[in-house]
């Protein structure tokens, strides 16, 4: 059936996900489920606790994705999935789901990347992707920094040898006994903050390496919190989280532009978590603008882990001839390219 209409499937870590998208760009409906409050209370995503909650919610979060778009399953052209990378356990939910409605239905199924999707978020609101452009995806899994020369092809220049930037902001944000996930709060208390109150370091800084390192950035900032602990004085917390935060945004935006110069793109795109965090979104608009480049984001709802992206990843995918079978399985660390 040429509906144009993606079933999106979602569960790589703790969002349970379903959506209809049409033509890969125009979102029906979007049902995300979150997790946060039941993994509030441990600081973090805990993996067997997130596949159980996936079981029991999938079907639903897919008959309600159904439902708010006013279609069945007969309307669906194809099924897009997330396989990897992520949580093993999650992804499984989602890749069992996404395969049994598509051999009950003999709908064709394309299994999706979750970073690809995070990219393909930027069509969701009818912007205008076109390579060559460079693309950094933030999240609290990955920091990679792309070159996409074309649609559907990526060259990755640059990824975090340790932590990743949205991981940073929550290992942070659980020492300052903020809750999960980190970086809206420590994006929240840094608005009445001053950022240059304390230096802190930047991994990797020297020309032309487009690696990241955070982990010497998240010692330091504990260190400064111990120290502080130890000689019973007080930390001023919107100074220290506007110093932490920008940190973080500043080595971040530094190798995006370096990076757009070094390939000569027009285009920047951000996407994943971290992209929702408006004081980076707006120094990197600024830079853009003063080097006359096109900044791209998606709006805050669909840079964190949603179906739309996938869906819409995945129709692209299928346009593009390419299709998977019930051999799909999930892959933990699956990575940008790999089939
Ligand atoms: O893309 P995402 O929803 O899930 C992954 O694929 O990891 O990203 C979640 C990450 C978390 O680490 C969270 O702290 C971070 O994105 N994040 C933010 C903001 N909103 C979410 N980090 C900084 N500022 C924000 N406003
Ligand atoms: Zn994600």
């Amino acid at each position: 059936m040429k509906s144009g209409l993606t079933l999106g499937i979602e569960t790589s870590c703790d969002e349970t996900a379903a959506a209809i998208v049409k033509d890969g760009t125009e979102v029906i409906s979007n049902v995300v489920l979150s997790q946060i409050d039941i993994h509030q209370k441990y600081g973090g995503v805990v993996p067997e606790i997130a596949s159980r909650h996936h079981i029991e919610a999938i079907f639903p979060v897919i008959n309600e994705a159904l439902d708010k778009a006013n279609v069945s399953l007969e309307d669906i052209e194809v099924i897009a999935v997330a396989y990897g990378p992520g949580l093993v356990g999650s992804l499984l939910v989602g890749v069992a789901a996404a395969k049994s409605l598509a051999f009950a239905t003999q709908k064709p199924i394309v299994g999706v990347n979750h970073i690809e999707g995070h990219i393909y978020a930027n069509f969701l609101d009818g912007q205008s992707v076109t390579p060559p452009l460079v693309c950094l995806t933030v999240s609290g899994g990955h920091t990679d920094l792309l070159l996409i020369p074309r649609l559907g092809e990526y060259e990755i220049i640059g990824r975090t040898r340790d932590d990743a930037a949205g991981e940073a902001f929550d290992k942070v944000a659980r020492v300052l006994g903020l809750p999960y996930p980190g970086g809206p709060q420590i994006e929240k208390l840094a608005l009445e903050g001053n950022k240059g109150a304390i230096h802190f370091p930047r991994g990797l800084q020297e020309h032309g390496n487009f690696d990241f390192s955070f982990s010497g950035l998240k010692t330091a900032a504990l260190n400064y919190l111990n120290q502080a602990k130890q000689k019973d004085e007080m930390v001023d917390l919107p100074d220290f989280a506007a110093s932490f935060q920008w940190a973080i945004i500043d080595i971040l935006t530094e190798k995006l532009m370096a990076a757009a110069e070094k390939y000569g793109v027009n285009q920047v795109v951000l996407s994943g978590g971290v992209a929702a965090n408006s004081t980076f979104r707006n120094y990197v608009q600024k830079c853009v603008d003063e080097r006359g480049l096109e900044l791209l984001y998606p709006p805050v709802h669909f840079c964190t882990d949603n179906a739309a992206m996938i869906a819409s990843a995945g129709y692209f995918r299928y346009n593009a001839g390419y299709r998977s079978d019930y051999s799909l399985n999930a892959v933990a660390n699956l990575r940008l390219g790999d089939k």
